[in-house]
């Protein structure tokens, strides 16, 4: 293939991007819906598909723009097929779908998580399997032996919230905003972590799963029992928010390791909304580069929810002679496979 558009609409992002050739990417525009869901606290899935509604054409009109060239040079479409909400889903579904048809080119359904693991190639081709993966965003957090691509066996993942959902579910609580990731992420800078001590989840189990759930009730708990005063302290808060945020980072590293451990492989791909974090990226980077494996991160603006890693992805399956039948459905629970082919015409 040489020119993939990729769309992707999965949840509160909507994005639009063209990639070239599978890893070069010529135009890639992300329109966040922050601003319409803040004053909810939350994503609306009704409110987010409407606005996916609003905001693809023009997306569209402009990535053309941007990459310079003509709708009918595209060789191929990719849409995220799931796993997120429906009826976001089905609007960027709808979309290259109707792109396909009308331009007689084919369409193929790409499983958001693969998308993510695709991130990183954009701007380091050279990436070589096998390689570990740390899925963290605000819906999953799960680690994946990638023994080849297209090829992913699930060693792990949340048996509760997602690393990025306690992020946000402590920020609402203690009333900091939404979404919680960057905000705690930047309190967390001017923060001592040493001060309050929360135990993560699973921490001490040998095995690939997490659980965050515990650690965000004990932060919680522990604001409860602050004084209004104490509630209102600034440093304090800055305090809490690095606390909790080194129980979440120490637990993702340790479950990392230990799939490290389990598979032998020597290299660690993050992907994620979570993997934008300051300190996470740090915290693995220096750990892998002392003891002796690659870490690849994608940089910020490719961890979050984005097209471009769609389009990479489906350039891969569409390159192996993989389609989507334009009847193919929304799969809002759809699980990232041991053997992953895509969407047969038989799915
Ligand atoms: O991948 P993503 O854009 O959407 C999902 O598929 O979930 O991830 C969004 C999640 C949110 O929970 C957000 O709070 C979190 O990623 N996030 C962060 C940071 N930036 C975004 N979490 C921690 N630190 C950050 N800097
Ligand atoms: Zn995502």
């Amino acid at each position: 293939m040489t020119f993939v558009l990729g769309v992707e609409t999965s949840c509160d992002d909507t994005s639009v991007a063209v990639v070239e050739n599978g890893n070069r990417l010529v135009a890639n525009h992300v329109s966040g819906q922050l601003d319409a869901h803040r004053r909810f606290g939350g994503i609306v899935p009704e409110g987010a598909s409407r606005k996916h509604l609003e905001l693809l054409l023009p997306l569209l009109d402009d990535v053309l723009h941007l990459a310079g060239i003509d709708i009918t040079q595209i060789d191929g479409y990719a849409a995220t097929a799931g796993p997120g909400l429906t009826g976001s889903l089905l609007m960027g579904m709808c979309c290259a779908k109707v792109l396909a048809l009308v331009y007689d080119r084919p369409f193929i359904g790409v499983n958001h998580l693969e998308g993510h693991l695709f991130a990183p190639r954009l701007e380091q081709p050279d990436i070589q399997t096998p390689f570990v993966s740390l899925l963290v965003s605000g819906g999953h957090t799960s680690l994946y032996a990638v023994k080849e691509w297209g090829h992913y066996r699930l060693l792990g993942k949340t048996r509760d919230d997602a690393a990025g959902e306690a992020y946000d579910k402590v920020a609402k609580y203690l009333g900091l905003g939404w979404p919680g990731g960057p905000i705690i992420d930047e309190m967390a800078q001017e923060g001592n972590s040493d001060r309050f001590f929360f135990r993560g989840g699973l921490e001490e189990e040998a095995s690939c799963d997490f659980s965050f759930s515990g650690i965000k009730t004990a932060v919680v708990r522990t604001f409860k029992n602050l004084s209004a005063r104490e509630q209102k302290d600034t440093a304090l808060l800055h305090d809490l928010a690095a606390s909790f945020q080194e129980a979440v980072i120490r637990t993702l590293v340790k479950k990392t390791w230990h799939a490290l451990l389990l598979t032998g492989y020597k290299q660690v791909v993050v992907g994620g909304g979570v993997a934008a974090n300051r300190a996470l990226r740090e915290r693995i980077k220096k750990k892998g580069e002392n003891e002796g494996y690659r870490i690849f991160f994608p940089s910020l603006s490719l961890c979050t929810d984005n097209a471009a890693m769609i389009a990479a992805c489906g350039d891969f399956h569409l390159s192996r002679g993989e389609r989507s039948p334009l009847t193919l459905e929304p799969d809002p629970r759809l699980p990232l496979g041991p053997t992953h082919t895509a969407f047969s015409p038989f799915h």
